[in-house]
């Protein structure tokens, strides 16, 4: 039984490491994959997304999602993830066909076929859920659950000084989904940076993606160590040295087999009004608001043990 999954994402470097993760797993169905802006604008992510899932495979619904966030101006990660999201990859153009549908009904859609079993990945920003939610507000009990990466819980942030990129893009997004999924019949899961930083690829993960491009026919192998080498550089140039942080494959995994992380329970909102902290979201430890916990917040990861997991099952999917 292959437990169904709908990936909204903003493909970027991570989720095409993500996106792979999933087309190598035997366990997993990739039920539709939602293209939302973020580390580049949403059409050159959803280039991303046809071309990835024709080379993995994956003949899945690849919709659209809305070309600007609900209120903040679009912001793109040029120097992160390079003008066409995936670093120095050389992609061939899209043979596959898009879905007429726009990415918030690709939600909508795959949530009502399949009450109660389809899980949401949300490894971007939160727009096209959230205006998904404003179509059906019923998502959060017709999805059987949902995982996010994103936010930072008291840990610095990677876009602003305390905001975390995928809600920094569409902070109004991500408190309206963290609003609307507090109530759902099992909490999301939230990946964020304080955990999703604990994975770090060094030149020895680079060089087994490397290595693997260079003895594999496969595409994607190639590409992903093409893209993540640029990823490398950013990080580098960024002042962190030759590694990369790998955010959204450890949200993945953890959705797919639960493991590689314990999680427990917070609540957790998004500041929207803060001159110096828009965009950050906020764990009120202590219960000082009086409220139930919204999400059940990563915690005690297991870099090593994941990192193997990752990297091992790219090169047997990909070898
Ligand atoms: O902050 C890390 C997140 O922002 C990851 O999902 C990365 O792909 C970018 O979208
Ligand atoms: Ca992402």
């Amino acid at each position: 039984m292959r437990a169904p999954f709908l990936i909204d994402c903003d493909t970027g470097i991570d989720d095409a490491i993500a996106l792979s993760y999933l087309a190598c797993r035997a366990d997993v169905e990739v039920a539709g994959i939602v293209s939302t802006g973020g580390n580049v604008p949403a059409a050159t992510v959803h280039r991303n997304n046809l071309v990835l899932t024709g080379l993995l495979g994956l003949e899945v619904p690849v919709a659209l999602g809305a070309d600007r966030p609900l209120v903040e101006p679009p912001m793109f990660a040029d120097d992160t993830h390079g003008p066409a999201g995936l670093g120095h990859a050389v992609l061939p153009d899209p043979v596959r066909a898009e879905d007429p549908r726009r990415g918030a009904q690709l939600w909508i859609d795959l949530a009502r076929e399949r009450p109660g079993e389809l899980t949401g990945l949300v490894l971007g920003p939160h727009t096209n859920l959230a205006l998904a939610l404003e179509l059906e507000p019923e998502l959060p009990r017709l999805l059987r659950r949902l995982h996010v990466m994103g936010g930072s819980i008291h840990h610095r942030g990677n876009t602003g000084p305390t905001s975390e990129w995928n809600i920094a893009v569409d902070p109004e997004a991500a408190q309206r989904v963290l609003a609307a999924f507090a109530t759902a019949p099992r909490r999301p899961v939230l990946g964020a940076l304080q955990a999703t930083e604990r994975i770090v690829f060094s030149a020895t993960q680079l060089e087994r993606l490397e290595q693997l491009a260079e003895r594999s026919p496969h595409p994607v192998a190639r590409i992903l160590a093409d893209a993540v080498r640029f990823y490398f550089e950013f990080h580098r140039a960024d002042g962190f040295g030759w590694m990369a942080h790998v955010h959204d494959p450890l949200v993945t995994a953890h959705a797919v087999t639960g493991d590689f992380a314990g999680t427990r329970p917070l609540a957790v909102d998004v500041e929207l009004a803060g001159t110096l902290t828009r965009g950050q979201t906020v764990g009120d430890e202590l219960g000082r608001w009086g409220r139930e916990p919204t999400v059940d917040l990563l915690a005690e990861v297991r870099p090593a043990e994941f990192v193997e997991h990752l990297l091992s099952t790219l090169e047997a999917g990909l070898g």
